[in-house]
C-alpha cells in the first residue's frame, strides 16, 4: 500500500509530497514538529503535542496557526488511510517559501504544514525488553531546547556518534556537568532508596509529553517524583535509569558510559513505570509486555 501523507491540506502518496527548496524549513531549520504516538489504532496525548505545538508556533513568533481542527483530523486520517495499529504520527510546520533566502521573517506567515504515519512497535522492542546501552555527549545544542524545532543537527550527530560507539543512544551533558536530557527523551534516574528524579522543566529541556503524563500516573498512585538537576556521576551511581518519549514511551537504561547500572538489567521500579504507563495508553501488559512482570 502506497504510503499516504498530508501537505498544506493535502493527501497525496508521501513520495509524491513536493516542499519548496526556498522553504524556511530547508533554509533556516525555521520550523516546528511533534511526534505523536499512537496505540490501538489512536492518538495519544495528541491535544497535549497539539499545545506543545502552538506554544512553539507562539513562542517564534509564526503569526499564525494551522486550524486545530483540521490537524486533528489529519491524525485520524493518517491513521485510519495507512492502517496504522501501532507506530507514531510525525507532524511539522515551517514558516513557509517567499521564493528567497532572507534572514529577516516576513511579515506574512505562508505555512507549510506536513505529517505522515509510520506503523512501528512501540511496546514490544528489544530496547524495552533489554534496555538501552548509552555514552554521555556534550550538549552543543541551542538555548530554547523548550521549543520543539526541526533544528536537530545536535541530536542527529550524538545519536550517530552513540551508534559509531556501538551503544543505542546518548544522553547530553551541559558543561556544568549536568544532564540535560537524552538526545530526542527526557531523562530520568531512580536512587538507591527508590527515589525517582528527573530534571526540572526550563529553557533547557524539552517539556516532553510522555514526562507530562508519568507525573499523572505516578500522581494518582500517590507516588511522588523529583524534579531536579543530576550529574553524570550521580547518573552512573544510579540504581536504575529510563528515558521517556512518544517513540520509546518508557525505556530502560543499563548502561552509561561503559558503567552498568545495578545488575546491569532493567530495574524493578522502571519496570513498574512501564507497566503503569503501558497500561495508561490501553495496553494489555499481559498479552503487549509480559515481560515487564519478569
Ligand atoms: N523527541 N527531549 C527531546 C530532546 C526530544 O526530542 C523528545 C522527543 C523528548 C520527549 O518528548 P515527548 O515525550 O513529548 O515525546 C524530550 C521525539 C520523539 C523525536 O524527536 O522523534
Amino acid at each position: 500500500m502506497t504510503r499516504q501523507a498530508w501537505v498544506n491540506g493535502v493527501y497525496v502518496a508521501a513520495d509524491e509530497a513536493r516542499i519548496s527548496p526556498f522553504d524556511r524549513g530547508f533554509l533556516f531549520a525555521d520550523g516546528v514538529y511533534e511526534v505523536t504516538a499512537v496505540y490501538n489504532g489512536r492518538t495519544v496525548d495528541m491535544e497535549r503535542h497539539l499545545d506543545r505545538l502552538e506554544r512553539s508556533l507562539r513562542e517564534l513568533k509564526f503569526g499564525a496557526m494551522p486550524d486545530r481542527k483540521e490537524l486533528e483530523e489529519v491524525h485520524r486520517r493518517l491513521i485510519a488511510d495507512n492502517n496504522i495499529t501501532e507506530g507514531y504520527i510525525y507532524l511539522q510546520v515551517t514558516r513557509g517559501a517567499y521564493g528567497q533566502r532572507d534572514f529577516v521573517a516576513p511579515d506574512k506567515p505562508n505555512l507549510t504544514c506536513f505529517a505522515y504515519a509510520e506503523s512501528k512497535p512501540l511496546i514490544d522492542t528489544a530496547t524495552a525488553r533489554n534496555g538501552l546501552r548509552i555514552v554521555a555527549l556534550p550538549d552543543i545544542r541551542w538555548a530554547r531546547r523548550d521549543i520543539k524545532s526541526t533544528g536537530l543537527l545536535a541530536q542527529a550527530l550524538a545519536k550517530t556518534e552513540a551508534k559509531a560507539r556501538g551503544v543505542d543512544d546518548a544522553w547530553l551533558v551541559a558543561s556544568d556537568g549536568l544532564v540535560t536530557e537524552g538526545a530526542s527523551s527526557n531523562a530520568w534516574i531512580v536512587t538507591k532508596d527508590g527515589e525517582i528524579i528527573t530534571r526540572a522543566l526550563s529553557n533547557v529541556i524539552l517539556a516532553g509529553i510522555t514526562r507530562h503524563a508519568l507525573f499523572d500516573s505516578l500522581g494518582q498512585q500517590g507516588r511522588k517524583i523529583t524534579e531536579r538537576s543530576f550529574t553524570l556521576e550521580e547518573a552512573k551511581n544510579a540504581a536504575e535509569a529510563f528515558t521517556t518519549a512518544a517513540t520509546g514511551l518508557v525505556t530502560p537504561v543499563v548502561e552509561i558510559d561503559g558503567v552498568k547500572l545495578g545488575n546491569g538489567k532493567p530495574g524493578p521500579i522502571t519496570r513498574g513505570v512501564q507497566k503503569l504507563y503501558y497500561t495508561a495508553i490501553g495496553a494489555d501488559v499481559s498479552k503487549a509486555a509480559p515481560w515487564v512482570n519478569d
